[in-house]
């Protein structure tokens, strides 16, 4: 039996160790913001924070989870009003929306982490999160805006 937190509440879980994180959020607590690409861990659709840091959660096991706080799209902030969340919003950044929730719990992570990013830090850090529609510009414009709003 594991335990740990999804969005502030206390979860445990019994099953398959090797379930992945992914499939936990969505299929059993069912936060669908979380979204699965590749399963492999190279696309970034399924990325979440663990302890404040981003993973993908398709290839993170259930198995090792005990312990951490994990925030989905979904817990991010009460309102839709984290920083990026906002400035996603004025720069109008989503297309198709499906990399979307990766691409902005990424970019947390990275604000959390660096409060000034350079447009190479940013491209360093969002280099794993793809987007079909391409939309890279725009996010880079909204990480650039909101660091501003968390300086
Ligand atoms: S679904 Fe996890 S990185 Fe692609
Ligand atoms: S907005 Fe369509 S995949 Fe990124």
């Amino acid at each position: 039996m594991v335990h740990f937190k999804v969005n502030g509440v206390a979860q445990s879980f019994e099953g398959d160790p090797e379930m992945p994180l992914l499939w936990y959020l969505r299929d059993i607590l069912g936060l669908t913001g979380t979204k699965f690409g590749c399963g492999m861990a190279l696309c970034g659709a399924c990325t979440v924070l663990q302890n404040g840091k981003a993973i993908r959660s398709c290839t993170q096991q259930m198995g090792t989870v005990g312990g951490l706080e994990i925030t989905t799209i979904e817990g991010l902030s009460a309102n839709g009003l984290h920083a990026v969340q906002k400035a996603w919003v004025a720069g109008d950044v989503p297309q198709c929306g499906y990399c979307q929730p990766g691409q902005i719990m990424q970019a947390a992570s990275l604000l959390a982490e660096k409060q000034h990013p350079t447009d190479s830090d940013i491209d360093d850090i969002m280099s794993g999160n793809i987007c079909r529609c391409g939309t890279y510009q725009r996010i880079r414009a909204a990480i650039q805006e909101a660091a501003k709003e968390t300086a």
